[in-house]
């Protein structure tokens, strides 16, 4: 790529804007595309219209997926009319999914890419730029994808950053498209996780969120030795510099011991833990294919609770899938009023092609929003509860950055809250403490000066 370069210096200073829908895991990978064709001479642009190449990363989860990135090459197409066409490129969900069918429904897409096949983003829009050719790349080589990031320096220096360390899923729930747009569970290797750990803090990072489809499935094995997600916490947990960790989206099935204990040991690992439970009814989450029971889940609550009171749990669900009836719901309602989620997401079951639940009769979609009404209006409950019960107590905060042109400062709160405050100098990157004034459902408002008869939260 380096001679290409060389030998085709109008590539020099061109400009790329990428667009990222959906997971943590797009963000990831958007991050690393930069990193990637900046190796070509793309230079990150956050100007869309200034850009020679425009990316959409895109996500398939749910609804009008598609729809919505035709609308959005619709945009683009508009933006540019009176300017250079940018080499147009779809990459992931969407791109996996549709593949070569996107080029042929809409010319104006130069390149789709699928989330495994990253390794060859630059040399599509070489060979693109060279030949004038539409390309499309999307095979399954999870292994090749990382082998050429970790060659390639994670130069973030983001206070929080995103580590992923694991992709794909073998679980196939009903519903979900995540096994055929990802593919197979995949691990990354330990040492290049720990090498691209250590160099993340070297340039500030504070916080790292391990990711994953299925990020406690974690399992990288080398010769006589195996290493699970505990082992990557408890090593992360040594370097000083770090002050969280934090790991994402977990299934209940892979909450193994080992894991659990984690939070005996660990100072760093926050007390909030993602946990998808999707429904309350074990009939419902035997029809969904979720390989656990309401049951597995509490005592996992129990368990963690026990080692610390002070851990909270978020989840996501799915309203209305096909055959929940109204004591189905009723038991996810109970679930919900018993462990009390905060910042949990909840959607309506939305059919996806090609997945299992697909066909399935849809139950009433009236009776749907009403159902997802009341959950949201629980969930959001406790969430407004939990930042009005901060109120005049001091948090802990890690600063990510001033607010521009203002003096208060942002960070967040173990449990990912944002919190807004008036701050001192210097203090990104460190964690202070901050009395809470006032909240909302979504913010906690305070400030750093510390009053010594507040009790801490
Ligand atoms: N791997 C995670 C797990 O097992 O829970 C979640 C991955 S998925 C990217 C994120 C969330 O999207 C799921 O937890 C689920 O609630 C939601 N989701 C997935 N497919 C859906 C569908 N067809 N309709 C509605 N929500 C869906
Ligand atoms: Fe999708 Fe289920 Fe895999 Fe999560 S565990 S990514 S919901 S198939
Ligand atoms: Fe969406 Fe793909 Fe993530 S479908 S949620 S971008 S894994």
């Amino acid at each position: 790529n380096c001679m290409a370069l060389k030998k085709n210096p109008n590539l020099m200073s061109k400009k790329v804007f990428i667009k990222t829908f959906g997971c943590q895991m797009n963000q990831y990978d958007s991050d690393r595309i930069y990193e990637s064709v900046a190796k070509i001479g793309f230079e990150k642009t956050e100007i869309h219209e200034e850009a020679n190449c425009y990316i959409l990363n895109t996500c398939h989860i749910r609804d009008k997926a598609k729809e919505k990135v035709y609308h959005e090459i619709g945009r683009v197409k508009k933006k540019f009319k009176s300017k250079e066409k940018p080499v147009v490129i779809i990459a992931g969900c969407v791109a996996q999914a549709e593949n070569i069918e996107m080029i042929k429904r809409e010319p104006y897409i130069d390149i789709v890419i699928g989330p495994q096949a990253y390794h060859k983003i630059n040399d599509a829009i070489l060979n693109h730029l060279k030949k004038r050719k539409k390309e499309e790349e999307t095979d399954f080589d999870t292994l090749l994808k990382f082998d050429y990031f970790d060659k390639i320096k994670n130069n973030n220096n983001k206070i929080s950053s995103f580590l992923t360390i694991q992709e794909g899923c073998d679980k196939f729930c009903k519903f979900c498209v995540v096994p055929y747009t990802r593919g197979p569970e995949y691990s990354r290797s330990y040492h290049k996780i720990m090498d691209e750990a250590e160099q993340l803090i070297k340039n500030g990072t504070k916080e790292i969120t391990l990711l994953g489809q299925n990020v406690n499935a974690y399992l990288y094995e080398e010769e006589n030795k195996s290493f699970r997600l505990s082992d990557l916490i408890m090593s992360l947990e040594k370097i000083s510099e770090l002050k969280r960790i934090r790991y994402m989206t977990s299934h209940p099935v892979d909450m193994t011991d080992d894991l659990i204990e984690c939070y005996k040991k660990n100072k760093k690992l926050v007390p909030f833990i993602h946990l998808p439970v999707q429904s309350g009814s074990n009939k419902i989450l035997k029809l969904m294919n979720r390989k656990h029971t309401v049951e597995n889940y509490l005592s996992i609550y129990e368990k963690l609770k026990k080692i610390n009171y002070k851990i909270e749990f978020s989840s996501d669900f799915i309203i209305a899938y096909p055959g929940e009836t109204d004591k189905d719901f009723n038991n996810t309602m109970e679930l919900i009023k018993k462990i009390k989620f905060i910042n949990s997401y909840s959607f309506i079951f939305s059919p996806r092609p090609g997945t299992a639940a697909s066909n399935l009769k849809l139950i009433d979609q009236e009776l749907a929003q009403k159902r997802l009404n009341l959950i949201q209006t629980e969930l959001f409950n406790y969430q407004y509860l939990k930042n009005k019960m901060t109120e005049n107590k001091v948090v802990n905060v890690l600063v990510e950055n001033k607010i521009k042109n203002q003096n208060k400062f942002f960070g967040r709160t173990e449990y990912m809250t944002s919190v807004i405050f008036d701050g001192e100098k210097n203090i990104e990157g460190k964690i202070v403490p901050v009395l809470i004034t006032h909240s909302n459902q979504n913010n906690l408002f305070g400030s750093i000066k510390l009053n010594k008869n507040i009790k801490a939260a």
